[in-house]
């Protein structure tokens, strides 16, 4: 079974990996779209845009199942990448982010959403959370400078560890415990520098929740002989960041 993986950039890779790790005899068609990320920042309309353009690529490999692994595409573009896949089963990362989120909450602490400027503006994780419990408090706070640092490759850069305590700092002041969950699949990346900057809190991702659902909906057969074997396409293979290109290479 051939499964399409789709981010604007290296992000979706957090995404790839735990669906390699959970189910290996698959093969892959990982699209990164290196040559117009940050998504982020853009309009609904040219994510949009942007999105079907992929969803076409990936169509036109045959994949069986589409994964949108970008928050920021599956907040605002899941119709029409379901429109361009036709009969192709789409799974965003929006929802099983959101259940990943109410799963790991307890009464009282408030759950934070680190995510791009564009999925914030949705508003998708505050209602999608909020529409499985209504008495949890949502707190969406963009995070515009993180995803062009980690396409730079400074995922360990003393700048990135100063952006992410100027994100975070108030709410970690605010409350000492709480869900933080990254509602962007670059975020990963830089998991521990966030976790450092919330200690106390429960840091969740939506890459792993994606799977597991994959997994629990009996969407993948397990039986298949892909071996993990990955196809990369990235829309400016020059622009893919040296740390991520180990994972490009194997
Ligand atoms: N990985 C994308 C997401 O999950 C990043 C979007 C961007 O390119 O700004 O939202």
């Amino acid at each position: 079974m051939k499964i399409g993986v789709f981010d604007s950039g290296v992000g979706g890779i957090t995404v790839l990996s735990e669906l390699r790790r959970r189910f290996p005899g698959l093969e892959y068609v990982y699209l990164g779209d290196t040559a117009h990320v940050p998504y982020g920042p853009k309009s609904p309309a040219q994510i949009e845009r942007l999105s079907r353009d992929c969803a076409r690529v990936l169509r036109g490999k045959g994949v069986e199942a589409l994964v949108v692994a970008c928050n920021t595409a599956s907040s605002l573009a899941l119709p029409a990448i379901r429109e361009e896949m036709g009969a192709v089963p789409v799974f965003g990362v929006v929802q099983p982010g959101a259940q990943a989120a109410l799963d790991a909450w307890s009464d009282g602490s408030p759950v934070l959403v680190l995510a791009t400027r564009a999925t914030v503006n949705s508003q998708a994780y505050g209602q999608s959370i909020r529409g499985g419990n209504a008495s949890v408090t949502v707190i969406e706070q963009a995070c515009p400078l993180l995803v062009p640092m980690i396409e730079e490759g400074w995922i360990d850069h003393p700048i990135l560890h100063q952006t992410i305590r100027e994100y975070v700092e108030s709410h970690a002041r605010a409350h000492s415990a709480g869900v933080a969950l990254l509602g962007c699949t670059h975020y990963p990346w830089i998991q521990d520098a966030i976790q450092k900057a919330l200690p106390g809190w429960k840091v969740i991702n939506s890459a792993q929740a994606i799977a597991e659902l994959l997994g629990k909906q009996g969407v993948v057969d397990r039986a298949d002989r892909g071996r993990g074997k990955v196809e990369w396409i990235f829309t400016d293979p020059a622009a893919v960041p040296a740390f991520a290109k180990k994972w490009v290479q194997e």
